[in-house]
């Protein structure tokens, strides 16, 4: 290649597509591409895509419209990730601007495909490679105290719901020694928090070591403070999983535990593998075994055939679970899943009302939780400034959000913090003094 060649990424949907986006700007740089974060002056763009509902890629289609704009004599404009493995080349019929459709596990090729691209090419990637983990290629990852760390990629479970499996393909786990190599290395950089990645994270398994292993492993590297995961399957945690979780220090006090609905019969039509009895008693005993944990969650509503006591049953579950937070949707259907043959879809308008009351009910719960939380001490992580005003944004290991009135240099640091007051979702808080010794 004779010149340095600038690369744009946008980023859309989930955890793993950022740590995705990260492993192409890896890639790319191998390939002498550099980053850049304007789409103006970039010549290649890409928009790392998400296909989980239809608004996410109808968000996709109007941005790819407005980035052909952008697109210089001789640029490349892409589609990648999931709507990318999803709709594959008819992608490239439908967008006669976009030139490259290249799906999750074909990033290695990357470099070649534009190439193509750059000669008139318009071509896709969407194999599916089940043994690609990118083990060879380092992430380029911005500079901060917390990383991202892809240790599962694909799925192996069948909620019919769900279209990653199609986007995603098979569950493979990456092994136990390459994890701990990058989370040692990231820690010589200054990252003190990982959040380890997968579909159903705590499935993980390299062939001899599983997600206790995992989190103990981890977790036994010098100089790293908190560890967190995302996303877990709820009957994945198993005895040693939690045991692990209580001893393991750095594992915070937090699980995002995707529950989906609260209603045994939505669930048996989601093929979720538990009931509402077994998903609580997994709380308890995750309550029992780590002190203090909080629990975040996700949740459907309008799924093909909820009836109103059936989502009444989900309203119920929001108070029994005492979520300290929750993401809720509205069902989408997505060609290609399971659900799609289900009768009895639910209207719309009545779909959006159970969204609204749901987080009404949501909100409600959470702001009496934290209003609870006003005065309680706890550590906190400084991430980075806050998005608005001069205050930094700092997290706890219970994953609350709490603004602090600390210099922008405060960045990575740890601190006590004692929370002052709250929005109802994001704390305000004052970093508590060290006590003196008394002589
Ligand atoms: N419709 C609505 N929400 C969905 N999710 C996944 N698939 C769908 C769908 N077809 C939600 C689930 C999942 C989260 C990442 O997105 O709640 O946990």
């Amino acid at each position: 290649m004779t010149e340095l060649r600038r690369v744009y990424i946008e980023t859309y949907g989930c955890q793993m597509n950022v740590a995705d986006s990260e492993l192409m700007f890896g890639v790319l740089g191998r390939d002498g591409y550099v980053r850049t974060e304007t789409p103006e002056d970039a010549d290649v763009m890409l928009v790392n895509t998400c296909a989980v509902r239809d608004n996410a890629e109808q968000r996709v289609v109007g941005r790819v419209g407005e980035l052909q704009r952008h697109k210089r004599a001789g640029g490349v404009l892409g589609v990648v990730g999931c709507m990318a493995q999803r709709l594959g080349p008819a992608l490239l019929a439908g967008a006669p601007r976009v030139d490259l459709v290249v799906g999750p596990d074909a990033y290695r090729n990357l470099p070649e495909l534009i190439d193509l691209a750059c000669g008139g090419e318009r071509l896709s990637d969407t194999e599916f490679r089940s043994w690609e983990h990118y083990e060879d290629i380092p992430a380029l990852r911005q500079k901060g105290p917390t990383a991202f760390v892809t240790v599962q990629r694909g799925c192996d479970y069948r909620c019919t719901f769900c279209i990653v499996p199609q986007t995603r393909g098979p569950e493979r786990s990456r092994n136990l020694a390459d994890v701990e190599r990058e989370v040692a290395g990231l820690v010589l950089q200054g990252t003190s928090e990982v959040t380890l990645l997968g579909q159903t994270v705590n499935s993980y398994h390299d062939g001899q070591h599983d997600f206790a292993d995992l989190l103990r492993g981890v977790g036994g590297i010098d100089g790293l403070q908190r560890i967190r995961f995302t996303s877990p399957y709820p009957t994945d945690f198993t005895p040693r999983v939690i045991e692990a979780m209580a001893v393991t220090r750095a594992v915070c006090e937090h699980v995002h535990l995707p529950v989906q609905s609260g209603s045994d019969a939505v669930l048996r039509r989601m093929l979720r593998r538990y009931t509402i009895e077994r998903y609580l008693e997994v709380m308890t005993q995750l309550r029992r075994a780590v002190p203090g944990i909080t629990f975040s969650t996700d949740i459907i509503v309008g799924f093909p055939g909820e009836t109103e006591a059936q989502f009444d049953a989900t309203l119920s579950l929001v108070a029994a679970a005492d979520f300290d937070d929750a993401y809720t949707f509205k069902y989408s259907v997505r060609e290609g899943t399971p659900a799609v043959r289900l009768k009895d879809h639910v209207p719309d308008d009545v779909a959006s009302w159970r969204l609204g009351r749901l987080v009404e009910t949501v909100r409600a719960n959470v702001r009496r939780k934290n209003m609870a939380r006003i005065g309680e001490t706890h550590e906190a992580l400084v991430e980075r400034p806050a998005r608005r005003g001069t205050l930094m944004l700092g997290r706890t290991r219970g994953n609350h959000l709490v603004l602090l009135d600390l210099p922008p240099t405060a960045a990575g640091e740890y601190h006590t913090v004692r929370f002052t007051g709250t929005t109802g979702s994001t704390f305000t808080g004052s970093v508590v003094q060290p006590q003196m010794a008394v002589l």
